[in-house]
């Protein structure tokens, strides 16, 4: 078993460059599935959930090349299966990608239902409401999906709730369709604008991706033959500065897109954080204890949630007490339990938790419940005293590519050792 030995306190000085997003990389991949033809992508962040990805593009007839670490090419010419490998689509979530770009390019698709962290109820009714309202058949059962469809039509499609998942499926599924779909009350993450912006470069007519109405011009088919590059992953962004704050440290952030990062910086200010703003880069400083603040997670351009476990480390160790409301995920606060092993004072009450500052942490044995708790846990290990040792690192490496090289380039203490 391996896991992480971060011996603190460290204050973060330095430069950290940012890979490219998860959660945009996770929805191009099965994207490019309806291309009849190749595309590349570049700025692919190197993390499991990018491998997995492309291992079930491949068992579906995908040819798959790597040219580094970093940039793959797919040729989806000649799809050979539509049973995604049950196996594989159960590992993560945004394995429900594969339904609305297969449904969309071959008009069938089976696939398990998707995994992914654990943090509450993740239903995926108002994707298959989206694929219904195309002229899909959708079937769930034993834990397998199968959705069916002779033709799909464009038609009107209201989210009863801004889904990020459902917007990107329901817009791969209406890429080819005929006629023209509306998706009504989208979400509008960079990460969606990104998707949008692949397709369109390889020949879909998609407009008003990051604004909450979405309109999808279908094509006959997207030819490829061009290279994309997968915007900044704005988490990994807010992670480092959040961490920046949380160890009174001073980095600068680079290779992001900073008018992405502005839920995040106002949150920053709020708690005496420091900002310099670049462009495409940030410097984030911070010198004193940060004040308490009320913060409410929902969706961009709100506060992230993904962030809201490692804002959770900062108010842990604030001047006063501290309120998160949590709006998107039921079950987001396990991650509170493994701080207050590291003298934390925080009372999570179902969506709700109470930060009653502390004057530091302490390290101790922790084990990591999801990605952005795992990511909390080394912030939170950086700025303890002593030893911390976190545990279940495949969460983390699901989603941040070379995490603790990148802190060990700032200063921290920090190594993978196999148990
Ligand atoms: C995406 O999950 C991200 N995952 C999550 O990031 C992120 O936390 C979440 O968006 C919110 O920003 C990927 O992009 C792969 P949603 P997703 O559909 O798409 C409810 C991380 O750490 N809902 O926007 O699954 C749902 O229960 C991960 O990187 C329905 O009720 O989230 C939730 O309360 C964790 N029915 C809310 O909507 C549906 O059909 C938002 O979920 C779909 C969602």
């Amino acid at each position: 078993m391996e896991k992480l030995l971060i011996t603190g306190p460290t204050a973060l000085k330095g430069e950290v460059e940012i890979s490219g997003a998860k959660n945009a990389a996770v929805a191009i991949l099965p994207a490019a599935l309806l291309i009849d033809g190749t595309c590349t992508i570049t700025n692919l962040p190197n993390i499991s959930d990018v491998k997995l990805s492309c291992e079930i593009l491949e068992a579906l007839g995908a040819k798959i090349t790597w040219t580094d670490k970093n940039t793959v090419t797919i040729d989806s010419s000649n799809i050979t299966s539509t049973q995604a490998p049950l196996g594989l689509t159960s590992k993560f979530r945004a394995s429900y990608y594969i339904i609305g770009a297969m449904l969309s390019r071959m008009g069938s698709v089976q696939v398990a239902m998707p995994g992914g962290c654990q943090l509450g109820a993740r239903p995926i009714d108002q994707h298959i409401k989206g694929f219904e309202a195309l002229g899909a058949e959708v079937t769930v059962e034993k834990g397998h999906i199968n959705a069916t469809a002779n033709k799909l039509v464009g038609t009107s499609i209201y989210m009863d709730i801004v889904s990020v998942g459902a917007t990107i499926n329901v817009m791969l599924s209406a890429v080819l369709a005929e006629g023209t779909t509306v998706i009504d009350n989208a979400a509008k993450e960079p990460h969606i604008v990104d998707v949008a912006n692949f397709l369109n470069t390889m020949g879909a007519d998609i407009r008003g991706a990051g604004t909450d109405m979405i309109k999808i011009n279908g094509v006959p088919k997207l030819t490829g033959n061009a290279t994309y590059s997968v915007v900044p992953d704005q988490i990994e962004a807010g992670t480092f500065m959040l961490a920046a704050v949380a160890s009174r440290g001073d980095l600068l952030i680079k290779n992001c897109i900073t008018k992405h990062l502005e839920p995040i910086t106002r949150k920053i200010l709020e708690v005496g954080g420091q900002i310099e703003d670049f462009g495409d880069s940030i410097r984030v400083w911070n010198t004193e204890k940060p004040k308490p603040a009320t913060i409410k997670t929902l969706p961009y351009p709100g506060f992230p949630t993904d962030l809201q476990p490692q804002m959770g480390v900062v108010l842990s160790l604030a001047d006063g007490t501290s309120i998160i409301n949590e709006s998107i995920w039921d079950s987001r606060f396990q991650y509170t339990e493994e701080l207050n092993k590291m003298g934390a004072k925080i009372n999570a009450q179902g969506t709700r938790a109470y930060f009653e500052g502390v004057d530091h942490l302490e390290g101790a044995p922790v084990f990591s419940t999801d990605l952005r708790a795992g990511a909390a846990l080394i912030v939170a290990g950086v700025v303890a005293e002593g030893e911390t040792e976190v545990y279940n690192l495949e969460h983390i490496d699901r989603g941040y590519e070379n995490i603790e090289e990148k802190f060990r380039k700032i200063g921290a203490k920090i190594k993978r050792v196999t148990e």
